[in-house]
């Protein structure tokens, strides 16, 4: 059944890395099958009336407030959902041992009863009550950051996988879920990895047609083939996938040159191989749906390759500083013509935030800068940070032209923001973004990405549908 909606206010976006555009007015969405698409725009509306009589509608009217404004949902293009529970656990470790010490006990705890995480349980372990659990909290807490779109790794787990994507649809979130493949027996621990090259695609093909049967279009939920990195996966089944994503048309999505010990690792299990982009493109998956998280510490020759490729990168700058990781070189690749946005990636990365991811890849890019001689030409500004969080976002997951901009044709992923007033009195709501009354619309904006959290927002909608409201 169609429906459809005004939404009146200011609206603000980053369709280019340079500018804000800030409006005000209406659009007009409409609703088919839960899929709510811009219709028409008109940034001459001046007040609801207005917008019902230049529409030639009759339809319900949703208002942003005075000190609020509709701006794109936020893109998440790389997180692992069953590592929430680890945000902000890592001690001092880097990559490697974050690995065998944190994140495979605990994501082999979704369908592992012999996990080390249940060494000391003392009633009989639960793994799918916990994936539900987790889950669910991940999609709500996301979905209430303004992530109305997210690429998803889950675990090995053909069960609790399909669970991430029955909460993912459910809850409305737009999410790409991956099964993670990992059979290299040197590499992946006893208690944590597929069986055999067959196993690894015959599972993720469960999960493929699992998807497929919730929403055969894929516009809402789709699988997305992932070996989780070179190290864990034979190269047989990496080969395999490559030619699983190719046959189906499905996105990649992987880790690419994330530590320079993993690096390291790879050329020695990898010795044919020229690069570590090289084992990849080798195996064919380097499409022009493939994400490649974090690249830290590639060669011209590899970015080239990627460029070549149409390959997208995910930057996750929280992640690469709390890792220890590195600088990932975003102006370079940027000028490369080499597409990019903005991960999470949680639990390397601490927070489920994008708004702190884009904080994060502001302030690594002054130390980009800084190492580069103190050229400003690195930094990357709070326009192009929103840029790389929604337009950028949205190329990666390739979505770009359907999402991140308010623009006729554009589905209704959208977050309302509303910031704190501070009265004459010095009093104001605790929303953690206090406004005195006299900052243009481009400073709230700037105070918004500095120091905004979820408080700030109070209503998100995914394809028209409203998934998450602040109580
Ligand atoms: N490389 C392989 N697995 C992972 C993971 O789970 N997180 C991060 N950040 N890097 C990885
Ligand atoms: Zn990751």
């Amino acid at each position: 059944m169609a429906t459809r909606t005004i939404y009146f206010g200011r609206f603000i976006s980053a369709p280019t890395p340079d500018d804000l555009l800030i409006q005000t007015g209406a659009v007009l969405v409409s609703s088919n099958d839960g899929r709510g698409i811009i219709e028409k725009t008109d940034w001459t509306v001046n007040g609801p009336s207005d917008a019902l009589s230049k529409f030639g509608v009759e339809v319900p009217v949703v208002t942003a407030p005075d000190n609020g404004y509709f701006f794109p949902g936020f893109i998440d293009t790389h997180i692992h959902a069953p590592q929430y529970p680890n945000a902000g656990i890592f001690g001092k470790s880097t990559l490697l041992d974050w690995l065998t010490t944190y994140t495979f006990p605990l994501e082999s705890s979704f369908g592992n009863t012999n996990s080390p995480m249940y060494a000391d349980a003392t009633t009989p372990p639960d793994p799918l009550a916990r994936a539900r659990a987790v889950y669910k909290r991940v999609i709500a807490q996301t979905l209430a950051q303004g992530t109305t779109t997210a690429s998803y790794f889950a675990t090995i787990h053909v069960e609790a996988t399909n669970l991430l994507a029955d909460i993912a649809f459910d809850k409305g979130q737009r999410a790409y879920i991956g099964r993670v493949c990992m059979d290299r027996p040197e590499m992946c621990p006893d208690y944590y990895r597929d069986e055999s090259t067959e196993a690894s695609i015959a599972n993720s093909k469960a999960s493929i047609d699992y998807c497929r049967k919730l929403d055969p279009s894929g516009d809402l939920l789709a699988h997305i083939i992932t070996p989780r990195f070179a190290p864990s996966c034979l190269e047989e089944t990496l080969k395999q996938l490559g030619t699983l994503a190719n046959d189906e048309d499905l996105r990649v999505q992987t880790h690419i040159s994330e530590n320079v010990n993993e690096v390291k690792l790879v050329k020695e299990l990898f010795p044919d191989r020229k690069s570590y982009t090289d084992v990849y493109d080798h195996a064919g998956l380097l499409t022009g749906k493939t994400i490649l998280a974090h690249a830290v510490h590639m060669s011209k020759e590899e970015l080239e390759t990627i460029r070549e490729r149409k390959s997208k990168i995910s930057h996750c700058p929280a992640s690469n500083s709390a890792l220890g990781s590195g600088f990932c070189q975003v102006r370079e690749m940027l000028d490369l013509g080499i597409e990019v946005g903005l991960g999470t990636d949680v639990s390397g990365g601490y927070s489920p935030s994008i708004l702190d991811a884009v904080r994060n890849a502001c302030i690594v890019s002054r130390h980009v800068g800084y190492l580069k001689g103190g050229d400003s030409r690195y930094n990357l500004g709070v326009a192009e940070g929103l840029w790389l969080a929604t337009v950028g976002g949205a190329k990666v997951v390739s979505m770009e032209g359907r999402l991140g901009k308010f623009e006729e044709g554009m589905l209704w992923d959208v977050q309302e923001i509303v910031l704190g007033d501070v009265d004459a009195h010095g009093e104001g709501q605790d929303n953690g973004v206090d406004v005195f009354g006299w900052e243009n619309w481009e400073d709230r904006v700037a105070k918004w990405v500095w120091n905004g959290d979820d408080r700030s927002v109070s209503r998100v909608w995914v394809g028209g549908r409203l998934v998450h409201q602040r109580v």
